[in-house]
């Protein structure tokens, strides 16, 4: 299951939209002798790596049609192709040549193969070689198909989102345009409101009528988490009960990653409250956070309601989970908001700042804060 930054969430559900869930759109898969480092001349030479993009000709009027250029995000590439059908709806109204480009380090464009995530190669996993990356596959396949003249717009969603915006500023002889969908730019600087992601989960859960009693439900279902956790091996496994786990709470500091495991589900699927079942993150059924909320309030026993809308998330739409694993199914790492790539745990410890945790004033969650301090120890 892919795991993806999580951005600013109704924005994102705008980009990601779907005619039709699973939706199939035609593309062939090419690769880009991209350089490996554009701005040393003298740490790699000339050396290249196979840089993978899609693309899409059956929409194009050739020549000046412009051509829509999606910049890969922290996944493998055709997951952004497969649920962004925003560029494939339009393509066809502008005549458009659609470029999914896939980003360094992941996917199929591993700078340097199975040996990227070493210690002396992951260096270059940096935004300034993504958006050179990108600047210079835009031009090279302009050339190619001989299309100097057509105009290019940049799409991303998320830290795709970004992306999109960042080439348009560093690379404005590139692309006339960029659409950036849920790109947190200034959260990602550092700056601006860092509680402003879990107060969004928290709102977009409070706005299911059909449940009103959701998030306070929730909140009872913190609360009975952690009164049961005091009382020794009896509380201990009747949480584990709930929540259905393999290996039944031992300690502390297992209740610690249970509650984290509750929040990234919850948080996760407010990102992904798609009106039609999607794939995208996890195989869920439409309006999931409504789902959730569904299973949450249908419970007499708000602990169990809780279990059963978390479950949700990791197990999905006809599951094949037989237990919980809380450890498999969500590792820490330095992105509160979840991780699950070697590729982004970096790149959250170095150039993308991400929120901190929860406290329980602005958000649905019980405390659990996160430093820098912090961030910088759950490095993997
Ligand atoms: C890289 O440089 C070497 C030595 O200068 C040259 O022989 C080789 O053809 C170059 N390779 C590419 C792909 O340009
Ligand atoms: C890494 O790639 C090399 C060369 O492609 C291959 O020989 C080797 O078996 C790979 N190692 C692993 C652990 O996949
Ligand atoms: C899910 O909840 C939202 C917010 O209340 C509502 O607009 C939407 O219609 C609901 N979807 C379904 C299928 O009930
Ligand atoms: C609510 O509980 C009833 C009785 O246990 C069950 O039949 C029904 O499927 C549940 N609904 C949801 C949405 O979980
Ligand atoms: C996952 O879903 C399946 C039904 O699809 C169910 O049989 C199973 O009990 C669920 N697993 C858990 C841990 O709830």
């Amino acid at each position: 299951m892919a795991r993806l930054f999580q951005a600013t969430i109704p924005v994102l559900l705008a980009l990601y939209s779907l005619p039709f869930a699973m939706a199939d759109y035609p593309y062939k898969t090419m690769y880009f002798d991209q350089t490996i480092d554009h701005f040393n001349f003298k740490s790699h030479g000339n050396q290249t790596f196979k840089q993978r993009y899609l693309i899409t000709e059956d929409y194009w009027k050739g020549g000046s049609y412009p051509i829509f250029v999606y910049t890969g995000n922290e996944a493998d590439i055709t997951l952004f192709l497969q649920n962004t059908g925003f560029l494939y709806d339009i393509a066809p109204q502008f005549g458009a040549l659609v470029i999914f480009a896939e980003h360094r380090y992941y996917g199929e464009s591993l700078p340097f193969g199975n040996q990227s995530y070493t210690a002396g190669n992951v260096g270059l996993l940096a935004i300034e070689q993504v958006l050179a990356d990108y600047a210079t596959l835009i031009q090279g396949v302009k050339k190619q198909l001989k299309a100097d003249n057509a105009p290019v717009v940049a799409f991303g969603g998320s830290y795709g989102g970004m992306l999109s915006a960042y080439l348009r500023f560093k690379y404005p002889n590139v692309v006339v345009g960029a659409i950036s969908s849920g790109g947190p730019i200034i959260s990602a600087a550092g700056i601006g409101s860092q509680t402003y992601y879990f107060e969004d989960v928290t709102k977009i859960f409070n706005s299911v009528e059909a449940s009103p009693r959701c998030v306070p439900t929730i909140k009872q279902g913190f609360a009975k988490i952690s009164e049961l956790a005091m009382q020794g091996r009896a509380g201990l496994d009747q949480i584990s009960n709930a929540f259905r786990l393999c290996n039944p709470l031992q300690t502390q500091s297992q209740v610690h990653h249970l509650l984290l495991w509750i929040r990234n589900s919850l948080a996760t699927l407010t990102t992904v409250n798609y009106p039609y079942p999607a794939a995208f993150e996890g195989n869920l059924p439409a309006w999931p956070v409504n789902v959730s909320c569904a299973m949450i309030t249908n419970s007499s026993d708000p602990l169990q309601g809780l279990a059963d809308g978390s479950i949700l998330f990791y197990n999905g739409t006809h599951g094949s989970l037989k237990c919980i694993d809380i450890y498999g199914e969500l590792m820490e790492c330095s992105d509160a908001t979840g991780c699950g790539s070697q590729g982004w745990d970096y790149q959250v410890c170095t150039e993308v700042t991400r929120p901190a945790g929860t406290n329980g004033v602005t958000d649905m969650f019980p405390s659990l804060p996160f430093t820098e301090k912090m961030r910088e120890r759950t490095i993997v």
